[in-house]
Formats: structure tokens, sequence, C-alpha cells
């Protein structure tokens, strides 16, 4: 699998999303874009088409967790809009995994790539054990919600760059991890709290970084994003 960065297209409608991308119109390189859940419900699936129109590859972040049977449906229907990337909550269970996975297959074999995420980075071990009764680590959780991932044949995990060495040791170098939490060394953390640079990422194994604002909200967003591509790509 070829590494690549995600930009997080983290706007608020497809007026703003596109003035992004004119940007990046004559890139020889199509960035690899994030839709997440503010954009999808505010524009639906017409901007899916139009980005794809464009080019660019789209990671769906739309994190389904629902009763098997639903989200089979659910992932047919996003299967049939041709994204490259969706993803579920590992929480839903191995079983609701499996049915994911046979919901996005399209008839001829092929399917964008499953993923799941494991524990939320907003969801601390104080909070697991007092609201969610689970008593392991937080670790020990990501690594056996990561294994179930894997045993029900989904292709990786979005999680911190700080784990993803921890999860391809557990579930083999094959399987994908996907890394929110990405800063230039010399950048702006914002709200992100575990963070890491794209060369460290790349030197921990990463698969795919996501990056947002570094890009989005940089005076120069192509420079930004040339820049992401050297240190993690090459
Ligand atoms: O702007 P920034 O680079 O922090 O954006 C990171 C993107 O990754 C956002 O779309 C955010 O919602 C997403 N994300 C994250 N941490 C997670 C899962 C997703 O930052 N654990």
């Amino acid at each position: 699998m070829q590494r690549d960065v995600i930009i997080a297209c983290d706007f608020k409608s497809a007026e703003d999303t596109f003035k992004f991308l004119d940007l990046f119109r004559d890139e020889a390189r199509k960035p690899f874009l994030k839709i997440g859940m503010e954009l999808f419900y505010a524009e639906g699936p017409e901007i899916v088409r139009e980005i794809k129109r464009r080019g660019h590859k789209i990671f769906l972040d739309l994190k389904l967790h629902d009763i098997p049977n639903t989200v089979k449906k659910a992932m047919a229907v996003l299967s049939r809009l041709d994204v490259d990337m969706c993803n579920v909550h590992a929480a839903g269970t191995i079983e609701m995994m499996k049915a994911a996975l046979e919901g996005l297959t399209r008839a001829d074999g092929t399917r964008p790539l499953l993923i799941a995420v494991t524990q939320l980075t907003s969801t601390s071990e104080e909070r697991m054990r007092s609201e969610l009764l689970i008593d392991a680590s937080i670790n020990d959780t990501i690594v056996k919600y990561a294994q179930n991932t894997r045993d029900a044949g989904l292709d990786g995990v979005v999680c911190s760059p700080l784990e993803a060495g921890m999860v391809h040791a557990a579930c083999g170098e094959g399987f994908l991890t996907i890394t929110p939490g990405v800063r230039f060394a010399d950048g702006d953390v914002a709200d992100q709290v575990r963070v890491t640079t794209p060369a460290r990422a790349r030197e921990i194994g990463s698969d795919f970084i996501v990056v947002g604002r570094p890009i989005t909200a940089a005076e120069d967003p192509v420079a930004a994003y040339r820049r992401c591509v050297a240190e993690f790509v090459g």
C-alpha cells in the first residue's frame, strides 16, 4: 500500500470546500480527501460525486455503528458512491464489521478500503472505566479492537500515530494505520494533544496521515500540502 497524505476537508459547505480545492487545480498530484459528517450531512451525496469528478480519492468518514443489517445496507449505498475508503466503529462487534464488508463489496468483487475506529482519542481511560465499565487499559482496548477488526477481514484502523507501531506489532505490517493528530515541528498544535510530525509518523509506520488545519488553515495550503507529502511520502 502506497503511503499517502489525506487532507481533512472540515468545511461547513460545498462553497467553502470548492474554494479550497480550486487552489489545487494545477497540482499534478490530486490530494486524497477526507469528507466527514458535517460536510456530508450539509451537502449530501452530491458533494462526493462532484469531488470524484474532479479526480480526487475520497475517505468518507461517517463512522457507522448500528445493527449489522442496517450497516450492511448503508455500506452498499456508500459503495455505489464510489468512495475509496470508509469506516465503522469497531465497538459495533465483529459481526457488524463483517456485515459492513459484505455490503461494501460490489458485484464484481471490488470494494473501497474499510477501516475501523478503535477508541476515539476523545475517550479517556477514566471515562471508559466509569461510564462504559471497561476495566482494561486504553492500549489493551485499542489492540483488542484492532485485532477484532483484522479478524472481521477489514483493512485497518484509525489510531494515533503514536499507536501505529503497537497496532502493526499486534495485527501485522500489512494492516493499515490511518493516523490524524499530525503537526509540523514548527506549527500550531491547536486542540490536538498527542501529536507528531509527518516525518515521525512515517518512521513509526503510519500508512496514511490525516491532516486538517496544518494545511487548510495555512497561508499557502498548496505549499503546506507539498511539505507534508515531501516529509511523509518522500
Ligand atoms: O485539523 P486537524 O489536523 O486536527 O484535523 C484532524 C482530522 O482528523 C479532523 O477531521 C478530526 O476530526 C479527525 N480525527 C482526529 N482524531 C481522531 C479521529 C479523527 O483528529 N481520533
